[in-house]
């Protein structure tokens, strides 16, 4: 039996400086924006430490050492086998992405994405010069998925690009192989390029599966993925992601990105991100661990305390997508005003967001149950 991770109390966690914790004022809880309140893999706080220590706080200088360690993170957890050569430090994975947008776009062209899905999905298109074409998940009482027959239809069209979400933030849904296929094999048959997303890969709970995308059969040439210890590890800040491609031809968009890009990933978050990626595997262990109890108890939680508030345990992140049209219209208002508790607003992921807020679960029992006694005090007050 692992043990869980610790999370400090409140009291220490409202020091904390980052968005998270300033965005609003002192006695709200905020369980908004993903930042988990865990203290960092002891093999990344040491690696910071001595680079720190030793005043070793320059310009980065990923090559080959990143590449290297993704590679054998990949092999070790998902049996996918990178070339090192092929994984491209860069900023975030939003620089990424739009980036490759105005690689593989012409001013004007459209951009397929599906919502409801991670806000800034929606404007990293405008800041690439794209129109945003909207192919909204299929939604059933099983929970959220793909809808391959709509994006089909979508593709037909002729967007430039389809941004996947792999896995999908906001529902936490793992894409299948076979769903992943059949993508794939569309992106082939009508020319679509696929940018995929794999920011919450390392963030799949027990239970399901990831599939990298490049690991497709047909995929390397169509497919570029977009990837970074920054969620999984909580490096938000440290500002390091990496574009991996698998073919010549989507190796040859990334050599066509701004000559100084290169200077725009954090020195820091190369360093935290290769020994996250070398030695964080345990520590990583832990924390899915952890995640999966506690969305077991956000279960029970929603159950006894909010039953109006309907929910797919989400197969990955710690992201957790609630139904709360019974209780208000736009629920992320209301439960910040009088639960004092801080939400992601449903409407930010898209049109069929209404009626729904986001909750960060990577926090501990404690932030957790405080939450849900606030919410479910403000419903009854
Ligand atoms: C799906 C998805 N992509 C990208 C990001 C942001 O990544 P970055 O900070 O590297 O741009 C997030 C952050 O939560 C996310 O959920």
């Amino acid at each position: 039996m692992t043990d869980e991770l610790p999370v400090a109390p409140l009291s220490e966690l409202t020091r904390r400086r980052s968005a998270k914790w300033r965005k609003y004022p002192a006695g709200v809880l905020p369980l908004h924006v993903a930042e988990m309140d865990f203290a960092l893999a002891p093999p990344v706080l040491a690696a910071l430490r001595e680079a720190v220590d030793a005043s070793d706080v320059g310009y980065s200088h990923a090559e080959p050492e990143l590449g290297e360690a993704y590679a054998g993170f990949a092999a070790d957890r998902w049996g996918w086998q990178v070339d090192p050569a092929a994984v491209t430090a860069i900023t975030d994975v939003g620089v990424g992405v739009v980036e490759l947008l105005r690689v593989f776009t012409r001013p004007g062209d459209m951009v397929a994405i599906s919502p409801p899905v991670y806000p800034p999905f929606f404007d990293w298109n405008p800041e690439a010069g794209v129109r945003t074409f909207e192919v909204p998940l299929h939604r059933d009482e099983t929970g959220y998925r793909l809808d391959l027959a709509a994006i089909e239809t979508a593709f037909a069209l002729h967007p430039a690009v389809y941004v996947l979400s792999n896995p999908h933030n906001p529902v936490g849904r793992v894409h299948t192989a076979e769903e992943l296929t059949a993508l794939v094999r569309l992106a082939a048959r009508y020319r679509v390029t696929l940018v995929s997303d794999e920011i919450h890969a390392p963030l799949v709970l027990p239970g399901a599966a990831y599939t990298p995308i490049l690991s497709l059969p047909g995929a390397a040439d169509v497919a570029v993925a977009v990837v970074s210890a920054s969620k999984a590890f909580n490096l938000a800040g440290l500002k390091c992601a990496a574009v991996v491609t698998a073919s010549a031809r989507m190796a040859a968009a990334v050599e066509d990105f701004p000559p100084d890009s290169r200077w725009r990933t954090g020195h820091l978050g190369v360093i935290a991100s290769i020994a996250a990626f070398r030695h964080g595997g345990p520590w990583l262990d832990q924390l899915l661990h952890t995640l999966d109890a506690r969305r077991t108890q956000l279960g029970r939680l929603l159950r006894d305390r909010l039953p109006a508030v309907s929910w797919h345990p989400p197969q990955a992140t710690y992201l957790a997508w609630l139904d709360c049209h019974k209780l208000a219209d736009d629920p992320q208002p209301f439960f910040l005003d009088r639960a004092k508790v801080a939400l992601e607003d449903g409407l930010h992921f898209g049109a069929a967001g209404a009626g729904h807020v986001r909750l960060n679960y990577g926090t501990g029992a404690h932030v957790l149950d405080e939450a849900t006694a606030r919410l479910a005090a403000a419903l009854s007050g």
